[in-house]
């Protein structure tokens, strides 16, 4: 999603707007911009249509000493990507930079016949509405954001400066974040924490309906009802190498490969696998609330969706009074669907802020469920919303393909299963088998990781030429297939889709012939023998199949194997996941497609 970023201070604000902006480019955008401000009142606003480097080249003519600013980068949502339609947008004296959606923006619009349209965006309407109640300076800038926003709908994070008034910055949100960094005679702002790292390790989250004034020395922060508001600063957990690439040649593989050092991050504290018990401290449910937990749904988006798929099918394993339902949240948040008494909502979400996730949320709250978070972004909305919850604490993730978020996302909602069976009195000898292995996964992950990432490249270059593909699973290994099939679809562009191996007869097999690879996860157990017969079918019509599996002994005639040596018997499909992420990764590089930020897409999903 869109990005923000600003600076006031005594150093030349330029120069923060840019690297932040590159710090927040992971966020997917197509046109970037800053504007910054003289002490004297001259504004020097440089935008671009494409990516920072392009904003940059434009700089080159365009260095000013001014030591205050805004800058942003847009997601077109209202209006093509353009140079008119980046921010920061300006009305009179004011430049302003936007993220969210001014849902009335065609109502207010109406009423402002004396500014000049430059723009074929929301955001322009939002800043010349504040420009009509901010009078050329005759009243306080904040005075004029207040008002505007009062007649605003939809969702903002807004920064506004004023040549009038060249040393404060008013920011402000509604349902997109904006952090305030708290330097040494300096103040900046961003979107997101990750492009204030090395510049101030002090934050303040702005909460909705709260806007602040911000000064090099002075934060001063009210609601829109002008009521005072006490800044909580917070420390800013991310360091610097673990928002750089570490010497990966992109994102996606350094976040692939550091899973063994990110799982072994969520499950720091709560594992102790000797005596097979897991303890959670942040849900906040009491053993009382724990036990009496009847019905669980587990909400999310795209990964997030399918971490809970697979989370859901372990968790019925060992908690078998419980009914669980994993639910798409900009579905059910439309739903009328009956709660059960005794249920507890499990909101997933990496980045805290996908706008379905939040207002499922809060959908939910309304209905007096409990709701817990299951999030890796700290201070985020979600995370700040929820009852309760458990951070997965997998470190920032830039790419915008979520991978290792989902391996600790879907071991963080099995460790809150486990802590339900726990206070219902389930016995050890169940759930110790699961502990363990969840104890020994880092490990696994990392042999996994080092002897198939070869394999898997190998193979990359020879799919590369395929549009379609279908991922194919039973039970643990079918979420694990919608996950793989995402993953690849994301990045690569392929048509790639993932069905329950028993639905192949209900329709998919009639997909199968040349124009179709298909990947088949083929994890040993009671439903390994019923795979491979739904294998030897896709065969039989001439199919190209990739098997993966942890059966040494497999030896049906096919395109190509992965095989996976582990003693895991539980938690394999996590395992063949990281070959999906690594097939992925090798087929964009081998399409020479941007592995990080791929195209129509964005990392965190701020706009319905
Ligand atoms: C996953 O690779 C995608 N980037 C996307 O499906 C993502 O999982 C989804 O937008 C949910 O994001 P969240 O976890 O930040 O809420």
């Amino acid at each position: 999603m869109c990005g923000i970023v600003g600076y006031v201070g005594e150093s030349k604000a330029q120069d923060f707007l840019v690297s932040g902006l590159k710090r927040l480019e992971y966020r997917g955008y197509d046109s970037a911009g800053i504007v910054t401000v003289a002490p004297e009142g001259e504004a020097t606003l440089i935008r671009a249509k494409g990516k920072i480097t392009d904003l940059e080249r434009k700089l080159v003519e365009n260095k000013k000493e001014d030591t205050i600013g805004i800058g942003h980068t847009r997601w077109a949502t209202h209006g093509e990507p353009s140079e008119a339609n980046a921010h920061p947008h300006q009305a009179g004296p004011l430049y302003m930079v936007h993220n969210g959606i001014i849902e009335n923006c065609k109502e207010l619009k109406k009423a402002l016949k004396g500014h000049e349209f430059k723009s074929d965006t929301d955001s322009e309407v939002l800043v010349a509405l504040i420009n009509s109640f901010y009078k050329d300076g005759k009243y306080p800038l904040v005075n004029a954001v207040v008002q505007a926003l009062k007649l605003v709908q939809g969702t903002y994070g807004i920064a506004v400066v004023s040549v009038k008034n060249p040393d404060e910055i008013v920011v402000a949100r509604s349902g997109s974040p904006l952090v305030i960094g708290v330097g040494h005679d300096e103040t900046l702002i961003a979107s997101d924490a990750s492009a204030l790292v090395g510049h101030t390790k002090q934050a303040i989250y702005l909460n909705d309906g709260e806007v602040a004034v911000v000064k090099k020395n002075s934060i001063e922060i009210k609601t829109l009802n002008a009521e005072p508001v006490s800044a909580k600063v917070e420390e800013i957990e991310t360091n610097l190498s673990a928002i750089q690439k570490g010497g990966y040649d992109h994102f996606l593989l350094k976040e692939i490969m550091e899973q063994p050092d990110s799982l072994t991050e969520t499950l720091r504290g709560r594992v102790d696998a000797e005596n097979g018990i897991v303890s959670l401290g942040g849900p906040g449910l009491s053993e009382k609330e724990l036990r009496s937990i009847q019905h669980l749904i587990i909400v999310g988006c795209g990964t997030a969706y399918h971490a809970g798929m697979l989370a859901a099918y372990y968790i019925e394993q060992f908690t078998p009074e419980i009914t669980i339902e994993t639910v798409i949240a900009s579905e059910y948040r439309y739903r009328q669907a009956y709660i059960p008494k005794n249920s507890v909502a499990i909101i997933v979400s990496q980045s805290g802020e996908t706008a379905d996730t939040l207002a499922c949320l809060r959908e939910i709250k309304k209905q007096g469920v409990k709701t817990i978070g299951i999030v890796n972004v700290i201070g985020s909305t979600i995370a700040r919303e929820v009852d309760g919850g458990t951070y997965v604490h997998a470190g920032p993730e830039i790419s915008v393909a979520s991978t290792k978020a989902f391996t600790s996302q879907v071991i963080a909602m099995v460790m809150f299963g486990i802590t339900i069976a726990q206070a219902k009195g389930v016995r050890t000898s169940i759930l110790k088998p699961y502990v363990e292995e969840i104890a020994k996964l880092p490990g696994e992950i990392k042999q996994v990781l080092a002897s198939s990432a070869d394999d898997v490249k190998k193979i990359a270059g020879k799919y590369k030429k395929y549009d379609h593909a279908i991922y194919l699973g039973r039970d643990t290994a079918y979420p694990t297939a919608m996950e793989g099939a995402l993953k690849l679809k994301e990045v690569s562009y392929t048509d790639a889709n993932a069905y329950a191996f028993g639905e192949l007869k209900h329709g998919p097999l009639a997909l199968v012939d040349d124009r179709f690879f298909e990947t088949a996860f083929l994890p040993k157990g009671m439903l390994y023998e019923k795979a491979i017969s739904n294998v030897q079918e896709v065969l039989a019509r001439g199919g190209h199949v990739i098997a993966v599996t942890n059966n040494q002994k497999f030896d049906l005639k096919v395109d190509d194997v992965i095989r996976i040596n582990t003693s895991l018997e539980l938690f394999v499909p996590i395992l063949m996941n990281l070959i999906s992420q690594l097939f992925a990764y090798y087929v964009t590089v081998a399409k020479g497609y941007n592995v990080d930020q791929p195209r129509n897409l964005a990392k965190s999903v701020t706009v319905e």
